[in-house]
């Protein structure tokens, strides 16, 4: 018989550095350790080359919400499968939402999460774009604070390594109706550890993808929900099949404005030296409002680098890099931390960035911003959680 668990309340007080402390969305988590955790041989070797996203921790957290009870029923468990009727909503209508966000090793030894509290009102925002459960700020970082602090052994070290956590909630209502959202929800936070989405430095090679729309104004493309992405999936294969790494996406109407890419928003560099600036595509509802990119137009003036949002059409691009006057372009996301990007094609034809090879704009900003992740660097905007 199982022992009663512990149960953990989701009150962040004294655990952050973020400024969470105090609050308290009363939702609790019972604590059910594995019992078959992987053992630390294993654990180790899966550690010495993480990948993305292909190996996960010992846990992960369920939280249930139904339009009787509220949320309830939060625990920590071991990781595993869930079992859900044919009939449950998302497996037809794709009601779902997830997040992703990162903890880092950080020199002085200290686990860190980067903006979770950006992710907790990132999640909420695509909760009411996609009619579901808002979830308290204090009990998603309750979340995620106690999965990290669980399974920290699972955290690698070594540059550019880290602990991937994807936050997500799904429809579990059982029936084909759809009339009204689901009824019933299920939140759940996994963790799997991530090396370099991209390998780490070089520049990839873009697809400008002029049949397929991602967004379209009042749809779902500033939100993290599911379709996105399996809408774009015809997009990826197209651009593989050009020899292209990634989709960039361009304005539904007419095609011509660069909007982001798959998985990360994009930043076009300006000039170079003392007069380089960036500039990424405007926030315009179809892009996502990536945490990165903010933390890029906020961070890179600090550096001397001004930083502003804009319009970028495709001729634009194509002619700035022909003239000079782009001389870097990078994308920018938390799987993607900075990966610069070297060479775009189109069915009317590509070219060059630059010299085709990663800029040094983009990788000044790229170490600034890892030095702050990994507590290299001073923080000056508080970005830093401290978890453990
Ligand atoms: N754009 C899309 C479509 C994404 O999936 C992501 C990744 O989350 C981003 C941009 C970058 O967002 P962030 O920097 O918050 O990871
Ligand atoms: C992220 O950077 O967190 C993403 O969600 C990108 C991708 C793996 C979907």
């Amino acid at each position: 018989m199982a022992a009663s668990p512990e149960t953990a309340r989701s009150s962040t007080v004294g655990s952050s550095t973020g400024g969470s402390a105090g609050l308290d969305s009363g939702i609790e988590f019972e604590i059910h350790p594995s019992q078959a955790r992987v053992p630390a041989a294993e654990r180790e070797r899966a550690l010495e080359a993480p990948g993305f996203g292909e190996v996960f921790t010992d846990h992960m957290i369920t939280l249930r919400w139904s339009a009787e009870r509220g949320w309830h029923d939060g625990r920590l468990e071991p990781y595993g499968p869930f079992s859900l009727d044919p009939a449950t909503t998302v497996f037809h209508y794709g009601q779902e939402l997830f997040e992703g966000m990162k903890a880092y090793r950080a020199g002085s030894g200290e686990v860190v999460l980067f903006r979770p509290r950006d992710n907790a009102a990132r999640f909420n925002a695509g909760c009411r774009r996609m009619a579901m459960p808002e979830l308290p700020e204090a009990a998603f970082l309750r979340a995620v604070e106690l999965l990290v602090s669980t399974d920290k052994d699972w955290i690698p070290s070594g540059e550019g390594n880290s602990l991937y956590l994807r936050p997500f909630m799904i429809a579990t209502q059982r029936g084909l109706g759809v009339n009204h959202p689901s009824s019933e929800f299920l939140f759940c936070v996994i963790a799997s550890p991530a090396g370099a989405y991209f390998g780490a430095t070089t520049a990839v090679k873009v697809w400008l993808s002029e049949d397929y729309t991602r967004a379209a104004p009042g749809g779902t493309g500033a939100v993290k929900c599911g379709g996105n992405y399996a809408a774009a999936f015809a997009a990826q294969q197209q651009a593989a099949a050009n020899g292209c790494d990634q989709v960039v996406w361009l304005d539904a109407a007419s095609h011509e404005w660069v909007e982001e890419m798959g998985g990360m928003n994009l930043c076009f560099v300006y000039g170079s030296g003392s007069s380089a600036r960036i500039v990424t595509p405007a926030l315009s509802g179809t892009l996502l409002p990536g945490i990165t990119r903010d933390s890029l137009l906020r961070l890179a003036p600090t550096l001397g680098i001004p930083a502003t949002e804009g319009r970028i059409s495709v001729p634009e691009w194509r002619d700035g890099c022909a003239s000079g006057e782009i001389t870097e372009v990078f994308a920018c996301g938390t799987a993607a931390v900075i990966t610069p990007v070297g060479s775009v094609l189109g069915a009317s034809g590509g070219w060059t960035i630059g010299s085709g090879a990663p800029g040094p704009v983009s990788m000044r900003l790229r170490s600034e911003l890892i030095g702050i992740q990994y507590g290299q660097r001073p923080d000056p905007f508080g970005w830093l959680h401290k978890v453990a």
